[in-house]
């Protein structure tokens, strides 16, 4: 435990400091996450977007302390705030009774697949009774009740019935739904949302994005939402970081990373969104390349080789710090300032 000051933990939940998170490949050192900064308010949207490849997933997977095999976190501190204390996530056994207590508990997640959260050979009521019964102090009858009543909230119809079906017997958006209604059935006081509209179609897209949101406020928790997507971003965030290879290279308010986006690859991505009322004839940008894989990279910024604005000499020399362009709107590029946080 680390003692921390009121102000601090009154405001923020979460904390990531220079979080390094590496695969140990064959073909060398694979940075997944290389130096990653987030902060996450209390009762706030955190959106976390960049291409496919840049890290995102992995750094989620690294707060919950389930980065797979060969991954290790290699530094970097994750801080969680309660109350008066921080625990740092990332010096705990990622086998241990303390991150087993909290995944589920305090910090619960999402994914694009519910598959990949639910049993296939057990009921959704089951399996949604089981968290609650292993996290909140609730007998059998009261977990059954929690578990409809999560069920009604989330918008599945007739959730007393539901309960007994199995995963496959229900089309995705339900399916989502239904993991939703599991993940918060504890009231976690984080929910990491990782793509969780991306295989869905549109229409769908929308409903769930609307609940999360609405969830998020009437819980008051802290949700990260992950996504390739800024449009999607737009919609739910209070706060955006934008990710690329392994680092946050963007950090601001909403409304000022699309109003006043400073890095090149934002402003690529943001260049690469539809948006209704776009004259048909302005062409969307695609950014050209793609994201590389982070093995053996050259020294400089990660962003150099597809950057129209990079400065031979000295964005492919030094790696750029984060610059504080305006109060919290951080940057991590050359264009942007002279005088790096400290
Ligand atoms: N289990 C793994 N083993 C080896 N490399 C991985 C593994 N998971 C992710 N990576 C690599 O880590 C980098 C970041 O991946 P990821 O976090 O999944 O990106 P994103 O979620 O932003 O699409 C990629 O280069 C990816 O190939
Ligand atoms: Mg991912």
């Amino acid at each position: 435990m680390i003692g921390v000051k009121g102000k601090l933990s009154a405001e923020v939940l979460l904390e990531v400091k220079d979080l390094k998170t590496y695969f140990h490949l064959d073909e060398g050192v694979l940075k997944a996450v290389d130096g990653a900064n987030l902060t996450v308010k209390r009762r706030k949207v955190l959106g976390l977007v960049g291409e496919s490849g840049c890290g995102k997933s992995v750094a989620a997977q690294s707060i919950l302390r389930i980065v797979p095999s060969p991954g290790r976190i290699v530094g970097g501190r994750i801080l969680f705030y309660r109350g008066e204390d921080a625990l740092d996530l990332a010096t705990l056994d990622p086998f241990g009774d303390e991150i087993r207590n909290i995944r589920g508990r305090e910090i619960a997640m999402v994914f694009q697949e519910p598959m990949t959260a639910f049993s296939p050979i057990h009921t959704i009521g089951f399996q949604i009774m089981e968290a609650i019964l292993l996290h909140r102090d609730a007998n059998k009858k009261e977990a059954k009740n929690i578990a409809i009543e999560m069920l009604h909230k989330v918008g599945v119809p007739n959730p007393a019935q539901r309960m007994n079906e199995y995963p496959h017997q229900l089309s995705g958006g339900l399916r989502q739904r239904a993991m939703i209604a599991m993940a918060l059935s504890c009231h976690p006081a984080l929910l990491i949302a990782d793509e969780p509209t991306t295989a869905l179609d549109v229409t769908v897209q929308g409903q769930i994005l609307r609940l999360m949101k609405e969830l998020q406020e009437e819980f008051g928790m802290s949700l990260i939402f992950i996504t390739h997507n800024l449009g999607v971003i737009a919609e739910i965030s209070d706060e955006v970081a934008v990710m690329y290879l392994g680092k946050i290279v963007e950090y601001g308010d909403v409304m000022e990373i699309f109003c006043n986006p400073l890095h090149p690859y934002t402003a690529k991505l943001l260049r690469s969104v539809p948006t209704v009322g776009r004259q048909i004839k302005t062409r969307l940008d695609s950014i050209p390349g793609s994201v590389p894989l982070p093995i053996n990279l050259p020294p400089g910024c990660g962003f150099y080789e597809r950057c129209s604005e990079a400065k031979p000499g000295l964005c492919n020399c030094e790696d750029p710090p984060l610059f504080e362009a305006r109060p919290g709107h951080l940057v991590r590029c050359f264009r942007v300032g002279s005088s790096p946080l400290p």
